[in-house]
């Protein structure tokens, strides 16, 4: 039986190829790729990269200068964190409601834009597995082949349920795919609202739609707009905080620090053709639609939303880091299978 894809990495004692995170005694991270004769420099000194390998998982390594440092097979959440990033990416705790409320399900037809860093495209892969089909849009080239380098980096190969395709989510969708036949769609961009009548199109009936966005008035806009359109169930939304908690004794509290905003999620489901008038809907609470309210309409582009843009000199360099990194894993990977 053939394991499902990437699984042979995450197991056993540490080989030349793994991605392998070291925790120094001041808990600090560093993420490093195993190669034979390698050695990981700080300044007080270095570890070596043969003492890893051939070591169980969860072992600890010393460094020259004596300090221990903890060696473990970084889990895709940690992955994801420390994957060279060309956009900014979907966080553990969002791309795991993802998954869930959007109910990706192995074998599903799943349509994701835009792919950015691919940070959640690793997450929908891993729910749809070999045997489903993960159809990822982007309109930029270069992020197009961040996320594909860091896929390949963390699956150790091309993962056979991927497709990329680099364009607008508007133009490309109807050319790749029948109406009806995809089961759900996960959008993550600017304007999630300019693509409502082709993932409609493409959605089967009972489908689900989610839509990851960072800020209030993206929300507010795309819910109205598929309330005008029609063929939705009512849009469902919400966010999700995480706050982490420190163990120690007695002294058992939140941590002082948090990350305090992400993203909001919002769910749809397609409904079967002329089903929309059928379907009972609450009546607006008063003042919500009254005289102040103005449609969200125009052009918005992300520094309109606070976003930074990034540098194409630091995109260049990611890209060439995230193709490194995906040569050092798949070249190594390929000789660990050869030898065994
Ligand atoms: C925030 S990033 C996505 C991050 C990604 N989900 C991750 O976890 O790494 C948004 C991306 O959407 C792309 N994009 C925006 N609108 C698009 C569209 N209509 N079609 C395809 N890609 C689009 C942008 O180029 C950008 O790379």
């Amino acid at each position: 039986m053939t394991r499902p894809t990437g699984a042979d990495m995450r197991r056993g004692p540490f080989r030349a190829g793994d991605r392998v995170q070291l925790t120094d005694p001041k808990g600090r991270l560093h993420t490093i790729t195993l190669e034979a004769g390698k050695e990981f420099h700080t300044h007080r000194g270095h570890l070596r990269h043969d003492d890893v390998i051939g070591a169980p998982d969860g072992t600890v390594v010393r460094h020259t200068s004596g300090a221990d440092y903890l060696a473990l097979r970084p889990l895709l959440s940690d992955f994801v964190l420390s994957m060279p990033r060309g956009a900014q990416v979907v966080y553990p705790k969002d791309a795991g409601q993802i998954v869930t409320y959007a109910d990706i399900f192995p074998g599903a037809t799943v349509v994701e834009a835009g792919v950015g860093s691919g940070a959640l495209s690793l997450s929908l892969l891993r729910a749809v597995g070999e045997q489903g089909r993960l159809l990822s849009f982007e309109r930029r080239e270069d992020f197009a082949d961040i996320a594909r380098a860091n896929a390949r980096a963390f699956f150790g190969l091309d993962h056979p349920a991927w497709t990329v395709t680099v364009g607008d989510l508007v133009d490309a969708l109807p050319e790749a795919v029948e109406p009806g036949t995809v089961d759900r769609v996960v959008l993550d961009m600017l304007a999630p609202w300019d693509c409502l009548g082709v993932v409609a199109d493409a959605l089967a009936p009972g489908g689900v739609l989610i839509c990851y966005v960072a800020t209030t008035t993206q929300l507010s806009r795309v819910a109205e707009a598929a309330k005008a359109a029609g063929g939705w169930t009512p849009p469902q939304a919400w966010e999700s905080m995480n706050r982490g908690w420190h163990l120690e004794g007695l002294a058992v509290r939140p941590e002082h620090r948090m990350h305090g905003h992400t993203g909001f999620l919002v769910t749809l489901r397609r409904l079967a053709p002329d089903t929309d008038a059928h379907l009972r809907r609450s009546r607006p609470a008063p003042g919500a639609y009254g005289e102040d309210y103005v449609p969200a309409s125009g052009d918005w582009s992300a520094a309109d939303l606070g976003e930074r843009p990034v540098s194409d000199k630091k995109l260049r360099r990611t890209r060439r880091d995230a193709q490194g990194t995906a040569d050092r894993v798949t070249g190594m990977a390929t000789e660990g299978e050869e030898e065994g």
